[in-house]
């Protein structure tokens, strides 16, 4: 709860527990931005208390190393903080912290994707219930403002689907192995020397990072809690240069895209690498960029873009929150998001209707395309186009199917591998939409 006479206080003070590549950014614009900061707050904000593992850690921007502690209990419990900022990463301590933050009714922001993603519903219960004011913009998208935008500018209309590219690596490693024809490992590669990779880069290429994010946005434009593990994924290690080169001849990009929608009952949410017609305003995101697709109901189709990480987009993004909350303090709470509270019926995959582009590797020899047909036939899987190209005694066989179910698309593909004339099938990405238009 918020004291009494607190919020006439003349200065905000910030505690900020992590002092790395976004914590450090966060102290560096507090700083830099202080005049700009005070005129939006409506009073000055000041970094006053920071938490680090170690002093002598080197920082991305400097920070006043005379306001640092190491031990926690030294700035979660000083009285004198008006908003805690949380930036280092991880499950715990993060997760006890924010607990113990919230559960007495101090503020909290974070940037925090993994712990809104997996205990968004027990950290929104614990804020509820005390009315601290909880934010987390900077856990998707990083600089990009699209959770405040989707909450409060969107509030009034229904959405429908987001399509997002929320991951910026995946996006350099597909721009790269499109532009240039070379292989995932050697994009892969290219990523981790320019420093655009964690030093593990399993959660980006395999859609986890992705599927975090894809989490918190279903929450907030659906109404209804989803935790990350409810997110079907897949990853881009499987994607040839050919894949790329094919979807351009079929007027298509590739993209790793985050696709979540919602059909009034249950909630499709989904990371996966996909097709996307040339012409669609996602296609024109390259390189390290972030960009999320947004179709209201009422206000049709919207996109924002920007930096989806990195130091000052995402402590840009934080101080946009302090900002908020600054501007709240002492006013009732607008919403506690109860919402959070009732579970979504997030639906499987095999329930999802795509279309979908295959690759066959199969053996030259006539009456062979007919078995494929009739094993998909079997399967109510209509194909859209088919292309042959021989080479040696193989061929291969480049195929786009109609609209399916998953399911449908699922138990064909089965089939089509028990197919004695089938040497190997070494892609299939799911393609969405003709045009933008037709969303
Ligand atoms: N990096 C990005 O582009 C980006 C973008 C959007 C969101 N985020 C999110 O922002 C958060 C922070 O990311 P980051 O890249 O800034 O991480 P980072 O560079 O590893 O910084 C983490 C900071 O937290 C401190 N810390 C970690 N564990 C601690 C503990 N047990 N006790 C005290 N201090 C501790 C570290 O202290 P020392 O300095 O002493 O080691 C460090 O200052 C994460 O949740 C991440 O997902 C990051």
């Amino acid at each position: 709860m918020e004291k009494p006479g607190r919020n006439r206080k003349a200065e905000i003070k910030i505690g900020l527990l992590g002092c790395g590549t976004i914590g450090s950014g966060v102290f560096h614009l507090a700083v830099k931005n202080k005049r700009a900061i005070e005129e939006s707050a409506g009073r000055p904000v000041r970094v006053s208390k920071i938490l680090v593992k170690d002093f002598d850690e080197p920082r991305p921007f400097p920070a006043d190393e005379s306001i640092m502690v190491t031990d926690p209990g030294g700035i979660l419990e000083d009285p004198d903080i008006d908003i805690f900022v949380e930036v280092m990463g991880g499950i715990e301590p993060a997760k006890s912290f924010a607990l113990r933050i919230l559960n007495r009714g101090s503020n909290l922001v974070t940037a925090n994707k993994d712990l809104i993603a997996t205990f968004g519903p027990e950290l929104i219960e614990a804020a509820s219930k005390t009315g601290a004011r909880f934010k987390f913009e900077a856990s998707v998208g990083g600089g990009i403002p699209l959770i405040r935008p989707l909450e409060e500018s969107l509030g009034g209309d229904n959405i429908l689907k987001i399509m997002g590219i929320m991951n910026g690596t995946t996006n350099y490693i597909l721009t790269r192995m499109s532009s240039e024809g070379i292989t995932y490992e050697d994009a892969l590669m290219e990523a981790q020397k320019l420093g655009y990779t964690e030093s593990n880069p399993e959660s980006d290429v395999a859609g986890t990072d992705a599927a975090h994010k894809t989490a918190i946005l279903s929450s907030i434009a659906f109404k209804k809690g989803v935790t990350q593990d409810q997110v079907y994924r897949e990853g881009i290690q499987s994607i040839r240069p050919e894949d790329l080169e094919n979807a351009r001849e079929l007027g298509y990009s590739v993209k790793l895209l985050a696709i979540t929608e919602c059909d009034g009952g249950g909630i499709y949410a989904r990371v996966h690498p996909t097709m996307i017609p040339l012409d669609h305003p996602l296609t024109s995101v390259s390189g390290n960029f972030n960009a999320v697709f947004v179709i209201g109901e009422s206000v049709g189709e919207l996109m924002f873009y920007g930096q989806g990480a990195g130091s000052l987009p995402t402590a840009t993004a934080i101080l946009g929150d302090v900002v908020n909350i600054a501007g709240e303090l002492g006013t009732p709470l607008a919403s506690n998001r109860d919402y959070w509270l009732r579970p979504a019926d997030v639906r499987s995959i095999g329930d999802v209707m795509t279309k979908f582009y295959m690759v066959l590797k199969v053996v030259d020899r006539p009456g062979v395309l007919a078995k494929i047909a009739g094993v998909f036939g079997d399967n109510d899987v209509s194909l859209e186009s088919v292309v042959q190209k021989g080479i040696g005694d193989s061929s291969e066989i480049v195929l786009i199917t109609h609209v399916v179910r998953d399911e449908n698309f699922r138990r064909a593909r089965e089939g089509l591998e028990n197919l004695e004339v089938v040497l190997e099938i070494p892609s299939v990405i799911r393609v969405e939409g003709e045009t933008a238009a037709s969303h």
